[in-house]
């Protein structure tokens, strides 16, 4: 059944990230906000890691930030429990996962069916999991890129919603490659959190539609 995943536009989105370093898909998200791009604000970003790069830039604009330590909680559960509760708390619409590196347990998902995005530096279904830009050039691909989905139970294999191509170049190492992909994700990764907030996702099986797209 398609599962329409509309809001009004009038009312303002309101974002969590989550991430677990640098957080430059974040910075990218908030900027494209901060340019009246994406009708949402970032109302809380949170990390596991409390020496997050991206934590800290949230605080220096000035944006509201939590970090939780894993290990203060018995059980994955429980962890995702405490984040599930700081985001209902916030009353938050969409979570942005932007370089968390923890795998969110099946009570995360169901808490925000449809409503957690990721964004992986691979075209999805090829090269899940880590170091998927390494994965890629060590299989010799002559095209990679990246893929913003919604996050299900698995491991990077929920509904796609954007993909971006970028060539793989004879002396590109993993770094340049990486390079090449990330400044693409900035670009559907913001893409993708406006069209969310504009309303015009629409997940049908394991398809996401774009309404209006094929409008000039
Ligand atoms: C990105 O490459 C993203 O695709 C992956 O983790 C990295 C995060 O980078 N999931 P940043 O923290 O957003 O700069």
């Amino acid at each position: 059944m398609a599962q329409e995943l509309f809001r009004s536009p009038k009312k303002r989105g309101r974002v969590a990230v989550l991430l677990s370093g640098r957080g430059s898909n974040f910075r990218a998200i908030h900027e494209a906000m901060l340019a009246g791009k994406i009708n949402a604000d970032i109302v809380l970003v949170f990390s596991n890691k409390a020496e997050a790069p991206g934590l800290q830039t949230a605080r220096e604009r000035g944006l509201e930030t939590l970090h939780l330590d894993p290990k203060s909680f018995p059980t994955k559960e429980a962890y995702d429990a405490a984040i599930v509760e700081e985001l209902k708390k916030r009353q938050v619409d969409l979570v942005c996962l932007a370089g968390y590196m923890k795998i969110i347990t099946p009570l995360f998902c169901q808490a925000f069916r449809n409503r957690i995005m990721n964004i992986h530096p691979a075209l999805l279904p090829a090269f899940p999991g880590v170091e998927a830009q390494a994965q890629a050039l060590a299989y010799g691909v002559k095209v990679a890129g990246c893929t913003v989905h919604f996050v299900d139970e698995g491991v990077d294999t929920g509904p796609i919603i954007l993909q971006a191509c970028v060539p793989v170049l004879e002396n590109d190492t993993v770094e340049s490659l990486s390079e090449r992909i990330l400044e693409q994700e900035h670009v559907i990764y913001s893409r993708a959190v406006r069209l969310f907030a504009e309303g015009r996702l629409v997940i049908e099986g394991h398809r996401v539609r774009i309404l209006g797209q094929d409008l000039p």
